[in-house]
């Protein structure tokens, strides 16, 4: 499975660890930057990592900005995006499984990397459960369409 990764400044060291961890477990990771910690507006990353995503080039992607707000709601712009931003284990594994998020967004001033590293490994491991919940995708892929 190929992984998209990209942060803003406020996530750096947050998306490095977590694109050495996917590595590590033997994902294929493609890395949108940010590179260092000057300033950088998240639109500027979540817009081409959500392409590459919603173009499936990319299977899942993962977005870490100061608080995972400001990425979410980026990528939540690009059709085809189901983003969800999590600070909690609960949110970010039934967001794969009830509404078959495709990105992950995380606030690298609202937790650690350890915890953060944690959701991760719960969105990538969990499947989407399908049935009464693709009709409710499809409901939000037709607002999506209007
Ligand atoms: C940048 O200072 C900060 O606004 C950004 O990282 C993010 O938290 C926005 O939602």
């Amino acid at each position: 499975m190929k992984i998209a990764v990209g942060c803003d400044h406020g996530g750096l060291e947050h998306k490095n660890a977590i694109a050495e961890h996917l590595i590590e477990r033997g994902f294929e990771v493609k890395d949108f930057g940010t590179y260092n910690t000057n300033s950088i507006d998240y639109p500027d990353i979540a817009l081409p990592l959500s392409k590459a995503v919603a173009a499936k080039e990319c299977e899942l992607g993962i977005l870490v900005c100061g608080t995972g707000i400001g990425m979410s709601l980026a990528a939540n712009k690009v059709k085809g995006i189901r983003a969800a931003a999590c600070s909690e284990h609960f949110s970010a594994k039934y967001t794969r499984l009830h509404n078959n998020s495709n990105i992950l967004c995380l606030g690298g001033r609202v937790i650690g990397v350890g915890t953060a590293i944690e959701l991760v490994d719960l969105f990538v491991d969990t499947v989407f459960e399908g049935g009464r919940h693709q009709n409710r995708i499809d409901k939000i892929s037709a607002i999506e369409a209007e």
